[in-house]
């Protein structure tokens, strides 16, 4: 039974590196992935006053994401990841409702509280005609059930569908030691309030089922990609199985900052994509007392310790963690962190609410609902965000190679780290710095991603300057400001920076009046927005 199962696995990875994954894949890294989680992204009516008590159902809907759709494809993203949408427990538990749809209940039925089948489909189909690609979350570690606390939990399996017999299920042990796959992948998540029963994924027969209801979901909704749920919780031999079945590109939660753990899925052919953890947590610290020189040598881990990190999902924000400006409100930083999860390789993935500066702590404060925004074009973080998408859009249009290409460190000390990425045209220079909106002004000069002589603009400021006779250029840094630069041709008739003027000191007549004045602003305003809310 052993054996078989693991020839049926190894058989399966070969499959899955050798065809299926490869063209998906391909043409996911060229995306950009704005994250929704349906309950708190737009209610049915639109409406932008409903009160959301952050433990329970606050009322979005597949509907409401529709007459949505504008504000994220104006922001530039080509990619729509949702929450999960299948039927969860109606229970009240002591971890409050299921408005997450983590909690599966019937892997069969759409989730009622999101909408109708029809909703769902409508969704899908206009995502389709705007050419964007939907990417769905599921579950595979566990079924659901609210509990009373008293363990073992006394679990009613014939209310499960499919999986409708204890037979299908780990045996009741707690998850008590984190650093031990056996244990974390075998026993029982978060025992309290709501109890996770814990699947027998290496069961041939849960391996089948799970194949097939992945295959039926895929094709019967047209999804393009998938987000597995706690897969390191999960026992490796079913991930390849699983996203080889669905036909279509996957990436997996595995929520560590250790080069193997992480880099592991890809190099033995597990997953083709994950969340790039590996940088997240050395990102974050940069701004928040930490150096950039770390930045610098994480991702040069992921690099080498990873098979492609084109298609890790680079991000500063999910659903999981506590807001950025949680840490540290500061608007300069945001923008900093914001650039380099676009510009970096990977495929960007921004968490809604991120482009609005929300602050949010751990979960469900994290899970604001976005209407407390008036979902609102004019913030920095959003125009930010479009200005990124169109640059890197861009990019991948002029040249195949873009994402395909390493970014290449330009320079590097504990406040800066300054990257190119993509072949030479289509090449975008950018620096990002740790030093806060207070930032000093100066000039950094910078060589090695353009020719002498090349026109370049910076397309934060919309300013126009010329690589010297070394093919160096001089960036003006200040207020703590991220800086990008492209070839000036590359963005002719894009729409990008139609109007620039010359490039010069921050702080001229020219440069933008009163912008930290303005940065300040913009940031008391989305505090009160949210406090009041
Ligand atoms: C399960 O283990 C966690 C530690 O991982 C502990 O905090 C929790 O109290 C335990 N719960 C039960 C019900 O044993
Ligand atoms: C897919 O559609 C078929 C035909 O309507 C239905 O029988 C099946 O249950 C559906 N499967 C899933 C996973 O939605
Ligand atoms: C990842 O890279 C390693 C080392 O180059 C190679 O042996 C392995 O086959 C690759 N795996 C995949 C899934 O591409
Ligand atoms: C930026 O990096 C420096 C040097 O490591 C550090 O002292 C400083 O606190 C960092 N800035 C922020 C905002 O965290
Ligand atoms: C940057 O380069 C310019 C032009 O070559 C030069 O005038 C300037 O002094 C340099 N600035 C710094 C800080 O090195």
């Amino acid at each position: 039974m052993r054996s078989s199962l693991f020839g049926a696995a190894a058989a399966a990875v070969l499959s899955f590196v050798g065809l299926t994954a490869a063209a998906d894949a391909e043409e996911w890294k060229t995306r950009s992935v704005y994250q929704v989680m349906i309950d708190r992204f737009a209610r049915t009516d639109g409406s932008t006053d409903h009160e959301c008590e952050y433990f329970r159902f606050c009322g979005g809907t597949w509907r409401g994401l529709i007459n949505k759709l504008d504000y994220i494809q104006d922001m530039g993203f080509t990619a729509i990841q949702i929450s999960p949408i299948v039927k969860n427990i109606d229970e009240h538990t002591a971890v409050g409702d299921a408005y997450h749809g983590y909690w599966s209940l019937d892997n069969y039925a759409l989730n009622p509280k999101f909408g109708t089948e029809k909703d769902f489909r409508d969704l899908v189909d206009e995502v389709h005609k705007r050419g964007m690609l939907l990417m769905v979350d599921v579950v595979v570690n566990n079924m659901a059930q609210a509990f009373d606390n008293k363990v073992p939990p006394k679990i009613d399996y014939s209310k499960f569908n499919p999986f409708n017999d204890q037979k299908y299920f780990h045996d009741y042990c707690n998850v008590t030691r984190w650093e031990d796959p056996e244990n974390y992948q075998n026993c029982w998540l978060y025992p309290y309030g709501v109890a996770l029963a814990d699947l027998k994924t290496e069961s041939d027969e849960v391996v089948k089922e799970f194949q097939n209801w992945i295959k039926q979901l895929v094709a019967n909704y047209s999804i393009d990609g998938l987000r597995i749920d706690a897969a390191k919780h999960v026992n490796d031999e079913f991930l390849p199985q699983f996203v080889e079945a669905s036909g279509v590109f996957a990436w997996g939660e595995v929520l560590t900052g250790v080069t193997n753990d992480l880099c592991r899925y890809q190099t033995k052919g597990l997953l083709p994509g994950m969340p790039n953890y590996l940088e997240y947590y050395p990102l974050l610290q940069a701004f928040n007392g930490g150096s950039m020189e770390e930045v610098a040598k994480y991702r040069n881990e992921a690099a080498s310790g990873c098979n492609d990190t084109s298609v890790l999902g680079s991000f500063i924000e999910n659903h999981d963690m506590p807001r950025f400006a949680m840490y540290n409100e500061d608007m300069a930083i945001a923008k900093n962190a914001m650039t380099y999860t676009f510009l970096n390789d990977g495929i960007p993935t921004v968490y809604q609410g991120q482009e609005q500066h929300f602050k949010g702590n751990g979960t469900p404060y994290n899970r604001e609902p976005l209407w407390i925004s008036k979902y609102d074009k004019s913030a920095p973080l959003y125009q930010l965000t479009s200005t990124l998408n169109k640059v890197r859009n861009n990019a991948i249009k002029l040249s195949k190679d873009y994402v395909n290409t390493p970014a290449e460190t330009l320079f590097n000390d504990v406040n800066h780290l300054c990257l190119r990425k993509g072949p030479y045209g289509s090449q975008v220079v950018f620096c990002i710095n740790n030093q806060s909106s207070k930032g000093p002004k100066y000039e950094l000069n910078i060589s090695g991603g353009f020719h002498p002589g090349d026109k370049v603009v910076e397309v934060t400021r919309c300013r126009h300057t010329t690589a010297d006779a070394t093919g160096t250029i001089t960036m003006y840094m200040g207020n703590g400001e991220p800086r990008v630069y492209v070839h000036a041709d590359a963005i002719k008739g894009t729409g990008i920076c139609s109007d620039t003027k010359e490039d010069g000191p921050v702080g001229n007549a020219a440069s933008g009046v009163g912008s930290t004045a303005g940065i300040m602003i913009a940031a008391l305003a989305s505090w009160a927005v949210f406090f009041f809310a």
